[in-house]
């Protein structure tokens, strides 16, 4: 069984849903309660054992570097006045050294384009790969959870949720020729197929496990859908060189690349946490209260 070591994050999409905030701060960076989405990533990998941080980037999102730099002014700051609790809350923020690595994505030319910029860091192994628009909340990390299954089934792997059929059309979805439990073994993968023509409801969610194969495919496919390069049509251009499956993880998803989505990512993280759950409820109760009379 190979190790899982390394992650890529690509982090070079334009963000547009979230103009104008994603004018001069990344998508990334966006605060889901206390820390960026980043963040979220991050400790889901490194609960998951990734000791290398791959980073794809772009114009625009040197925050997303300086988060993770060593703030020794403020924390001499910090110590110096005893202020433990904030000194505390940025140890998350410290990577081992030469644990994260940045390339640079000039154009945003799409997903796939993103992943194949990582393979020289990522080399002849098989890695990870972490959307960060899709925060999971579980009790074992998403990644963790997969990289376990993966250990006995090998080659490509996506996390899949189930969805319903009306909406099947806003997500890759497997084509499944066996479905065991959590691991559902496919032919290959729908790119938003219209529920008519759904294979099956096994939306795919932003976590991959994928051998280092795909980066020949991503080379030979060029430019698909929308201009852009899918990573999609590089795990379907694989199969039959390496087995694909979908792993449905314990947990809840929440699409924070969308407003609804990142608001109600919002709320539940709110509502996950002991220091601001009754006030929080309590609030969200009064104002629907409200709305509703108002209505
Ligand atoms: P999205 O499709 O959500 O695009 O990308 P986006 O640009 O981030 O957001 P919108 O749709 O304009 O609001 C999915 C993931 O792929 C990365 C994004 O950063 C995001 O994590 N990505 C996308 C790249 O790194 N490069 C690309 O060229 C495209």
């Amino acid at each position: 069984m190979t190790r899982i070591r390394k992650a890529v994050f690509p982090v070079a999409g334009l963000g547009t849903r979230f103009l104008p905030a994603t004018k001069s701060v990344p998508k990334e960076m966006l605060t889901l309660i206390d820390r960026p989405l980043i963040q979220y990533a991050v400790d889901e990998a490194r609960e998951a054992g990734i000791e290398e941080f791959i980073f794809v980037t772009a114009a625009g999102k040197t925050s997303l570097e300086d988060y993770f730099d060593t703030a020794a002014a403020l924390e001499h700051r910090l110590t110096a006045s005893g202020k433990t609790t904030a000194l505390d809350a940025l140890s998350v923020t410290r990577m081992n050294e030469g644990a994260l690595t940045f390339v640079r994505q000039d154009q945003p030319r799409g997903l796939g384009h993103a992943v194949r910029l990582a393979r020289r860091m990522v080399g002849d192994e098989p890695f990870a790969v972490i959307l960060t628009d899709d925060v999971i909340m579980a009790r074992k990390g998403a990644l963790s959870q997969m990289i376990e299954a993966h250990g006995n089934t090998g080659g490509h792997m996506v996390a899949t949720m189930d969805v319903p059929l009306e909406m099947t059309s806003s997500y890759g979805v497997l084509d499944v020729f066996a479905d065991k439990g959590r691991i559902a073994h496919a032919r290959g993968l729908v790119e938003k197929p219209h529920p008519t023509k759904a294979p099956s409801t096994h939306a795919v969610i932003g976590r991959y496990i994928l051998q280092p194969s795909i980066f020949d495919r991503l080379d030979e496919i060029g430019l698909g859908a929308g201009g852009e390069m899918q990573l999609t049509d590089a795990i379907n251009a694989d199969v039959g060189n390496v087995g694909v499956c979908g792993y449905r993880f314990d947990g809840e998803r929440f699409d924070c690349g969308s407003i609804q989505g990142f608001v109600q990512a919002t709320a539940a993280f709110a509502l996950a946490r002991p220091d601001l759950r009754d006030a929080f409820a309590g609030y969200v109760a009064d104002r629907t209260q409200c709305f509703r009379s108002a209505a």
